[in-house]
């Protein structure tokens, strides 16, 4: 892009926030960070999008060849190891939830090394870092909350940095140990050998892994609710057409379920959605594995919408609904096991009326964004699996006798909607 594009793009970004444009606080946080590496503003800071800072454009890149080392060496080899692992250490030692519960007061070193159990020369170094990454404040000789680390206190946070940590970065760390390993070439035992199962030292399917080893199956629920906060979801208004779309026809032409949620987890889409459309007739269920949902019956009472236990490697037992969503589940399997899946729900499609939503990344072959393509390694790192290019979407689909009819975007978020139906 052009300098004078940017500079446009950069002045314009305050008013469209103001204007509560779509796509717009997204873009204004890409914009501060080409221009400091990160961002004071309490307005844009939001716990979730904390979990992804170490997303940047790709043209901050696109500097001379000096600053352009300097920038990935400083910004990204040297920083960001540091910073994880100490905010890893501060969940571990309640260090968010101290300086919270003591709020307004502030905490010298040597109180929150009494109230943490840290030495207090060790303490002060971890807060003064997470001062520098403008988690914590730092004032008159004491540290003290910030809305972004009182945000981190809550438990889905919390459990998203252990679950990042913890189960997913060793995948990564070990990556090139592991194509090393095996001549470089890509993972094909469908998840049983990969990435992660070396990183662990076993040979589980990642979703039976967090199913093994509690309390894993918790904090990955709890990541997947936390990394979709703040983002807009696909049936909002401006983004997928849902009274025009799956909702057409009277209900006298339609089956009775409105939405199956494919793969929900704990239910964030459906709560979202029956929120926005409790007016539409027709019901709304979540269905996922039996470890998954057994939780949500307990806590979730009153809930407007239903809850089914269901392995997608089953035949879908919900008939004719008019649409059923997958939110990020393919990216989670090999083309095989895609294929299976779909297979699954295809016979239980009913023509002109049953539409299969798919709410994932498109990843694109001229312009790949980092949030897409790190999302890619993500799946690569956990699931020996992978993002798809529009090409690879219609091919598999295709396979199963589905067509795309539609592929929509929304600004600001990295998934789009794929809307399919019998060929
Ligand atoms: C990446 S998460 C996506 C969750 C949710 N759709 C979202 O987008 O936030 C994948 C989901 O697939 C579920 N899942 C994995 N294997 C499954 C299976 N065999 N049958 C049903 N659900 C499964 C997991 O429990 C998990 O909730």
């Amino acid at each position: 892009m052009d300098p004078f594009s940017i500079l446009n793009q950069v002045a314009s970004a305050p008013n469209a926030f103001k204007e509560n444009e779509p796509g717009s606080r997204e873009a204004l946080i890409a914009h501060s960070h080409l221009a400091r590496g990160r961002t004071r503003n309490p307005k844009l800071n939001h716990p979730a999008h904390f979990l992804d800072r170490g997303k940047r454009t790709s043209s901050q890149f696109h500097t001379t060849s000096n600053s352009a080392i300097r920038n990935l060496t400083f910004s990204l080899l040297i920083p960001q190891p540091s910073q994880s692992a100490t905010i890893r250490l501060a969940v571990g030692v309640r260090l968010f939830q101290q300086l919270k519960e003591a709020a307004p007061t502030r905490l010298t070193s040597v109180a929150l090394s009494e109230k943490t159990g840290v030495d207090v020369n060790l303490l002060t170094r971890l807060a003064r870092h997470l001062v520098a990454m403008n988690v914590l404040a730092f004032h008159l000789g004491a540290f003290h909350a910030t809305a972004l680390s009182n945000g981190l206190v809550e438990e889905r946070y919390q459990h998203s940095i252990l679950f990042c940590y913890d189960a997913t970065r060793p995948a990564f760390n070990g990556l090139p140990a592991y194509f090393k390993k095996n001549a470089y070439q890509s993972p094909t035992l469908a998840g049983t050998y990969g990435p992660f199962q070396e990183a662990h030292g076993m040979e589980l399917p990642f979703f039976e892994w967090v199913v093994a080893m509690p309390p894993q199956l918790r904090h990955f629920n709890s990541f997947m609710t936390a990394y979709r906060a703040g983002k807009a979801n696909w049936f909002e208004e401006g983004f997928y057409p849902v009274y025009q779309r799956p909702i057409r026809g009277s209900d006298a032409e339609i089956g009775e379920a409105l939405l199956v949620d494919v793969g929900g987890g704990r239910g964030h889409d459906v709560i979202a959605f029956v929120a926005l459309y409790g007016d539409l007739s027709g019901k709304v269920l979540l269905q996922d594995r039996e470890s998954v949902v057994a939780r949500i019956s307990e806590c979730a009472e009153g809930r407007p919408f239903e809850v089914q236990a269901y392995d997608f490697f089953t035949p879908q037992p919900v008939k004719g609904a008019r649409a059923y969503c997958f939110h990020s589940i393919l990216h989670d399997w090999c083309d095989e096991d895609s294929v299976r899946i779909l297979k699954d729900v295809v016979p239980a499609l009913d023509r002109g009326v049953s539409r299969v939503l798919f709410n994932g990344i498109v990843i694109s072959e001229e312009k790949s964004t980092l949030a897409a393509t790190s999302m890619d390694m993500m799946m690569l790192a956990r699931f020996s699996a992978r993002e798809r290019t529009e090409v690879e979407w219609r091919e598999i689909l295709e396979r199963v006798g589905l067509m795309v009819v539609r592929i929509v975007t929304y600004p600001g978020v990295s998934e789009n909607l794929i809307e399919a139906e019998l060929a």
